[in-house]
């Protein structure tokens, strides 16, 4: 049985999760809407990503006889400077992402929860492999640079790690 604060903080985890599937998704929007089928492709592969990362909360809850809640989704942003300014919002955000799940551990810990505990060590290491995902993504766009070309080749190589991330999801659920 989990306690009631486990229980609160945990609905909103799937609140953050909710809202990084609808964050990504309505980039994907603007990345479909720029042209960039590429990064339109990955946007919605992780938007999917953060879908399952919420029912993974939401079950687990429920199977440690908690009260899952669907949340209230905040819309979020429609318009995006650039790809490279997207792309550091998604980065802020897993940032973000990766504080709310260290505040969980913390919290699991002090409630001597070690069965949240265990449930989110997933999570660490989900978090871990984001972040440095993005990091790399960000360093390849730098890299790449402003020239005339540039978007075509972001979008280039954004498909081919969204084909990368694909195989690898594939290879785990396998
Ligand atoms: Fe589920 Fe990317 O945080």
């Amino acid at each position: 049985m989990i306690s009631n604060t486990m229980e609160a903080a945990l609905n909103k985890q799937i609140e953050l999760e909710a809202y990084a599937s609808f964050l990504y998704l309505s980039m994907a929007s603007w990345c479909d809407k720029e042209g960039l089928n590429g990064c339109a492709a990955f946007m919605h592969r992780q938007s999917d990503e953060e879908r399952q990362h919420m029912l993974k909360i939401f079950h687990y809850i429920s199977e440690v006889d908690g009260y899952a809640l669907t949340p209230a989704i905040a819309q979020p942003p429609h318009q995006f400077e650039s790809v490279q300014k997207l792309f550091e919002q998604v980065y802020e955000h897993e940032k973000g992402v990766t504080r709310a799940i260290n505040h969980l551990v913390e919290l699991s810990n002090k409630e001597d929860d070690y069965t949240t505990l265990n449930f989110l060590q997933w999570y660490i290491t989900e978090q871990r492999e984001e972040e440095a995902l993005m990091r790399s993504i960000l360093d390849k766009i730098k890299l790449i640079g402003s020239g005339p070309m540039s978007l075509y080749y972001i979008d280039q190589e954004i498909s081919s790690i969204n084909a990368a991330q694909l195989k690898a999801d594939n290879a785990e659920g396998a």
